[in-house]
């Protein structure tokens, strides 16, 4: 691997690493991989494709991507046309997708916590929203809040689609009933698992329930 640079945040150490043997850039947190692509610029990672396609299926006009790294799902859903408003924690997050990852730089990337993000945003202004913002081994507190998911639920149009990049930690791990009960107590209810992508990751896919607020 070779780094192409590195860059200190509050959040930890974010490096871009190109890999010798197939010249794929990786986005790296605190040693933990956030995005892949290959040389040719494509994402390489298998879930971030699948819910991509989910939004794009579902045709999304205007999504909301907390969780932005090295940009892969921000730019697949902005060339298909899709209004696209990220968020990362991390202000590097933005100028490394624009030069390492092509990202391209009309993308609105926000620099924010996510949940602080959501909870200031207008009612009903997404018809999308991507979740994937766990950047290491521990769940994101954001993730076992039902307020996080009310506010969730709130920025999102009645129809709309939320969908969620679960890695093996969080599906594996002791907090996976009380992100589920989160969930259910922030109005989502209607809720498909996939099977497990390549690293471990499974996207779940959720709208808000019948009785949401
Ligand atoms: C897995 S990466 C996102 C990958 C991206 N969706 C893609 O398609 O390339 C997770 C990102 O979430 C950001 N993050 C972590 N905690 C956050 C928080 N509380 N609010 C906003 N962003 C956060 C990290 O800085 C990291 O860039």
């Amino acid at each position: 691997m070779i780094p192409l640079r590195t860059v200190q945040t509050a959040g930890g150490e974010v490096t871009v690493l190109l890999r010798r043997a197939d010249r794929a850039v990786g986005y790296v947190k605190d040693g933990v991989l956030q995005t892949l692509i290959d040389a040719a610029g494509r994402n390489l990672a298998p879930h971030v494709t699948a819910a991509v396609d989910v939004l794009l299926q579902e045709k999304v006009r205007q999504a909301l991507v907390l969780g932005h790294g090295g940009g892969a799902a921000s730019t697949m859903l902005h060339r298909a046309g899709v209004d696209v408003f990220a968020v990362d924690s991390d202000p590097c997050a933005k100028p490394l997708a624009q030069l390492f990852f092509r990202a391209p730089p009309c993308l609105d990337v926000i620099v924010s916590d996510a949940a602080a993000y959501v909870e200031l945003a207008a009612a009903a202004s997404f018809d999308g929203v991507l979740i994937d913002f766990q950047d290491s081994i521990e769940t994101p507190r954001a993730y076992l809040s039902p307020s996080f998911w009310r506010d969730v639920a709130r920025v999102l149009r009645p129809r709309g689609m939320v969908v969620i990049n679960v890695t093996s930690w969080l599906h594996g791990g002791c907090a996976w009933r009380t992100f589920q009960g989160a969930l259910g107590l922030g109005g989502f209810d209607a809720v498909a698992l996939s099977e497990e992508y390549g690293a471990g990751n499974r996207i779940l896919v959720t709208a808000r329930g019948a009785t949401a607020p």
